[in-house]
């Protein structure tokens, strides 16, 4: 039985607001920013010294993050965000094809391939939704690649990814995965849904903060190409220094062409070992109970709302529909209740952080505002 009362103590920002904005940026937990910390006073106090100590524990928390989500350490490289991932794999697959992706998804997922003008085709929802039915209706033999978010940032849609994976092993298809709106808080296991590329920002469910990002590249792709980009730190033996020999490494960290960014890398460390001691189950079923008393909270005002029925659909995300959403969420930050203006109304996001009294504190304060308009 896990005693989620607990968990908050993780998260103090829950002692002075009633946060619901993870799905904008999440607080960072205790043991994220502890690690960070650790990095900062190691190296007020002993320099540079700690160099390798670093390089270490950086590659302790490569294997944290790669038995995360089901891959193998090399497998895994660390970014700065999302669009830095969406772009290392854009350029990567530059040659490969043109690309069939969602309408509603966030920019970071598109603009990289737009960028480097790879026909982009668009998917269309019903009812907010994208079937396999819908996707194989999208598909033209020129496309090759299917770029998707896990969730998405307006709707909450959450992808079946198992059923997609499938799909794209049938059809041929490159499949690569925007995970931020949901790593930290639902299932990734790239192996068993055939993931050729995966990356995430650590600043929203998985509560690692700014600066940090994952790249998940399966092995197959990393001995064939090379990403365009290469620094010292790129080849095997970057101790060398030998200037002229480029002798790439066939692993993911390939991307990781200078020194690493380690305070950010020791917070998502810490992150993960949180997510760890609490169980990746507990946490969906913690997150998916939360959005569902959301979604009855929201119905009992009358609100038409934006969420999937189905578990497997549903994530941490539900958006309250509404003409002019950004009035009522400024007024709701007054009351110290933090939600975000998205989409089609309020977007209201819950992780296993929050608890049923916060959100019954959110719908009162929703009531009494919309009752004085
Ligand atoms: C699906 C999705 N991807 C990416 C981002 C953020 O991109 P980045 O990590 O590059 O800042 C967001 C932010 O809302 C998002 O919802």
């Amino acid at each position: 039985m896990i005693d989620w009362n607990k968990i908050r103590e993780e998260f103090p920002v829950c002692k002075k607001m009633v946060y619901l904005n993870p799905a904008g940026g999440s607080p960072v937990s205790m043991s994220a920013a502890t690690e960070a910390k650790r990095f900062y006073d190691e190296m007020l106090e002993h320099g540079d010294t700690y160099f390798d100590t670093w390089l270490q524990r950086t590659e302790e928390i490569r294997t944290r993050l790669a038995d995360f989500i089901h891959a193998e350490r090399e497998e895994i490289g660390f970014t700065t965000n999302t669009s830095h991932g969406m772009n290392l794999v854009a350029h990567f697959l530059k040659d490969k094809g043109s690309v069939l992706t969602m309408r509603d998804e966030f920019p970071s997922t598109t603009f990289p391939w737009l960028n480097q003008k790879t026909p982009v085709y668009f998917a269309e929802p019903e009812n907010y939704a994208y079937s396999i039915e819908t996707i194989k209706k999208s598909l033209t033999p020129e496309i090759k690649i299917l770029v998707t978010s896990y969730v998405q940032y307006k709707t909450g849609f959450r992808q079946d990814l198992e059923t997609l994976g499938n799909f794209c092993r049938e059809n041929n298809l490159i499949f690569v995965v925007n995970a931020t709106q949901a790593l930290g808080i639902f299932p990734v296991d790239v192996k068993k849904y055939h993931i050729d590329f995966l990356m995430f920002t650590g600043l929203k469910w998985a509560t690692a903060g700014y600066g940090i990002g994952g790249l998940y590249v399966n092995k197959k792709w990393l001995s064939s190409e090379n990403f365009p980009f290469a620094g010292w730190r790129s080849v095997k033996t970057p101790g060398n220094m030998n200037n002229q020999e480029l002798d790439l490494k066939n692993e993911a960290s390939v991307i990781e062409s200078g020194c690493p960014h380690f305070p950010n890398v020791f917070a998502l460390g810490g992150a993960l070992a949180l997510l760890n001691r609490i169980g990746a189950e507990n946490i969906t079923n913690r997150v998916l109970e939360l959005n569902k008393l959301i979604e009855r909270k929201l119905r009992s005002l009358q609100l038409d709302v934006i969420v999937q029925k189905e578990d497997k659909h549903r994530s941490g995300i539900i958006i309250a529909k509404m003409q002019n959403p950004k009035p009522i969420v400024d007024e709701l930050m007054k009351r110290n209740i933090f939600v975000s203006a998205r989409g089609e109304g309020i977007r209201v996001s819950a992780s296993f952080f929050n608890n049923e009294k916060e959100i019954e504190t959110f719908h009162h304060e929703l009531q009494n505002i919309m009752n004085s308009k």
